[in-house]
């Protein structure tokens, strides 16, 4: 069976390839490299001695998925293309909405006319929005997130509710993604941020390897056990798994037609601190710190109901907090530039 991967050349994308191809799919990644490069996908072609069909496009680009539908016999899309960082969306909504919503229609206009019926979508803990509490459990109400990334998140998902309704061949599978980090066990592949991290796991890794001076912890006064905020942080290659187990759920039941969502997390909260002192001990590497004010936005805590993912895709995660450190220092310190050689 040969799966489309927009957006497979990126961090959570590279690691679902590398998994698809050990599981025996064949690959199609479909990627503009504007946050990523084409050395992660050479790397995944050496980590499971098969190869990978890149094609790259942007996903605004209709004539050229077109091309690609009818050079290629597609059963599945996995859908991970997006501009991802929470920030610079609300510096550049139209950029956002352009990319992650009008760049979903295109692709879901031309599988449709390619009568191509099952769509994996990277959706995320984000559409819970502020008013849900946590454990975020799929029976919630989705929320209002504060920002267009995450809005761009819920908009997609309403387009792919309204074409289910519209299309009765259609089966869709929104996986709401918490806080993925690690890194693949080899080192070779990993996060590699554009510029200054947004986020946790990438900024500190930095500053162990010397590229940033002290990390920023965002508030320290919450009302969580040490102060700091709780989030689920899960490992890539789970992640990666969790793709894999959705996909030879649709394949396994024909008959399934519609939507479902499944939370993929571990179920548990951990804490900026926690993060901080797991990463210490993983790498023997001290991050020297300092306390600012919160950061606009953030929740104080959230984390998975994810007994759906385990009770119907028969998937749960198998990495702890400690693999997660020991892989994401591994890749970072055996590249201290990311994929670039520089
Ligand atoms: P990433 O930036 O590493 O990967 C996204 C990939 O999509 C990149 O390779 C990029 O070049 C490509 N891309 C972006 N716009 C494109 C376009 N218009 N056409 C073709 N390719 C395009 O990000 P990631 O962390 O791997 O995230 C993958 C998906 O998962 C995204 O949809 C993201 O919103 C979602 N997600 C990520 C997280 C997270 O914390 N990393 C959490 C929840 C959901
Ligand atoms: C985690 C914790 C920060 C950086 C984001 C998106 C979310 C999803 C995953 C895509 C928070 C603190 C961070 C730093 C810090 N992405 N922090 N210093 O915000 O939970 O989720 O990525 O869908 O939509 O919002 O992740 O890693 O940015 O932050 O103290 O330099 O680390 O305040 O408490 P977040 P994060």
């Amino acid at each position: 069976m040969k799966v489309l991967v927009t957006g497979g050349a990126g961090y959570i994308g590279s690691h679902t390839a590398l998994c698809l191809l050990n599981k025996g799919y064949e690959v199609v990644v479909y990627d503009n490299l504007c946050n990523s490069s084409l050395e992660s996908i050479k790397r995944v072609e050496k980590l499971t001695s098969r190869s990978i069909d890149f094609v790259e496009g942007d996903v605004c680009d209709k004539a050229a998925l077109e091309q690609v539908f009818t050079q290629h016999d597609i059963s599945g899309v996995i859908h991970f293309a997006a501009l991802k960082a929470v920030g610079e969306s609300s510096e550049i909504p139209l950029d956002y909405y352009q990319n992650n919503v009008f760049g979903s229609l295109c692709l879901l206009d031309v599988m449709t006319k390619h009568q191509v019926n099952q769509f994996i979508f990277s959706s995320s803990a984000t559409v819970y929005g502020e008013e849900n509490k946590p454990p975020y459990v799929e029976t919630l109400k989705i929320g209002n997130p504060s920002n267009p990334y995450g809005a761009t998140k819920v908009m997609i998902e309403r387009v792919v509710n309204d074409l289910a309704i519209a299309n009765a061949d259609f089966k869709g599978v929104m996986l709401r993604y918490f806080n993925p980090v690690g890194a693949h066990e080899s080192g070779e592949i990993g996060e590699d941020p554009k510029g200054i991290p947004n986020n946790l796991l990438p900024y500190v890794a930095q500053v162990a390897v010397g590229k940033r001076e002290q990390l920023t912890v965002f508030g320290d006064d919450y009302s969580t056990p040490d102060g700091t905020c709780l989030r689920d942080y899960l490992h890539v290659m789970d992640l990666a798994e969790g793709h894999v187990a959705a996909l030879d759920w649709l394949n396994n039941n024909p008959g399934f037609t519609g939507v479902e969502a499944f939370n993929l997390g571990t179920g548990t909260g951990t804490s900026v601190f926690e993060i901080v002192s797991a990463f210490e001990k993983a790498s023997g590497v001290s991050i020297p710190y300092t306390i600012a004010p919160r950061r606009a936005g953030d929740l104080p805590e959230f984390w998975a109901d994810a007994s759906k993912a385990n009770q119907v895709l028969g998937w749960r995660t198998k990495r702890d907090i400690s693999d997660m450190m020991i892989d994401t220092w591994r890749w970072q310190s055996a590249n201290p530039n990311g994929f670039s050689k520089a």
